[in-house]
């Protein structure tokens, strides 16, 4: 697309233009679409990095001291996350998808808020925190069911160790979020890159790919991420709730004419 546009409300207008006339959307999220539900991000100002060590989310380390690893990942992803509730940028996503405005949420997150905020298309790149898995026989359990008093938790029925059912460094991403999210790459006209530094691999590829096939990349973020100077064609500086109760506005309201060329 190539052209840059520069007042706020013009780039929410063409934004908005962009994904109305889109033939499929593919949003794809990270941590920052959840701070506002309270959710801290993992780097930056506040950053959970900051304060723990990311060494506890490496799967050697976790398999060598559970107990030790259990302490902190209760900490961070357990008693954080289970007040955590949608915001507007989930809800606002949700109802893209209930109008046929978005195809598919390719997410880094693990908190489960776009599936609580009613999203359905929701593939987890990095899996998901609401269930635990035994390291041993592989059953699942939901993780509000198992203590987390005593660690680590066990399997009732093998006695192996129970892992959160999340991706850790070191470990492959699941094949469904991946496929999905490579087709995703190839399909889509437009990609909706929210609250990432685009910073881990692989799933940073994954918005480099789209562009590759041709998508129109809008970014929202309050910060420049490693997308914003190199595939971003439309930046949206803000906080994810403000920018998609902006957006929102244009979105679900038939006065933004398809017919209209540009901004006026
Ligand atoms: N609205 C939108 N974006 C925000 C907000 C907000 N209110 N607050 C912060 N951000 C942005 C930050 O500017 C930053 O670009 O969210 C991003 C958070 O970046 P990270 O913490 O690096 O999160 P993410 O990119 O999702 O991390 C990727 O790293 O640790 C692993 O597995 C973990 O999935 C995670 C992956």
């Amino acid at each position: 697309m190539g052209y840059k546009i520069n007042r706020m409300t013009d780039k929410i207008k063409e934004a908005a233009l962009i994904l109305k006339r889109s033939k499929f959307t593919t949003a794809y999220t990270g941590a920052g679409i959840s701070v506002e539900s309270g959710i801290p991000p993992f780097r930056g100002d506040g950053g959970l990095w900051g304060k723990y060590d990311p060494a506890v989310l490496d799967i050697r380390y976790f398999l060598a001291d559970p107990a030790g690893s259990w302490v902190v990942i209760k900490d961070i992803f357990y008693d954080f996350f289970s007040a955590a509730k949608p915001n507007k940028a989930h809800l606002t996503l949700a109802r893209m998808e209930q109008e046929g405005m978005l195809g598919r949420i390719i997410t880094q997150n693990i908190d489960n808020l776009h599936q609580e905020a009613g999203s359905r298309m929701v593939f987890e790149f990095h899996g998901n925190s609401k269930n635990l898995r035994c390291t041993h026989c592989r059953r699942t359990y939901i993780a509000g069911e198992i203590s987390l008093d005593h660690f680590p938790p066990t399997c009732r029925e093998c006695g192996g160790i129970l892992k959160p059912d999340f991706v850790f460094f070191g470990e492959a991403i699941p094949q469904l979020p991946l496929t999905a999210a490579y087709e995703a790459a190839s399909i889509s006209d437009v990609f909706l890159i929210i609250g990432t530094t685009g910073e881990v691999m692989p799933a940073n590829q994954i918005p480099v790919m789209a562009k590759e096939y041709g998508a129109t990349i809008i970014e929202v973020n309050p910060q420049p991420s490693n997308y914003t100077q190199n595939i971003t064609d439309i930046f949206l500086q803000g906080k994810a709730t403000e920018i998609m109760e902006k957006l929102a506005v244009h979105l679900f309201s038939p006065s933004l004419d398809d017919n209209q060329d540009g901004i006026n």
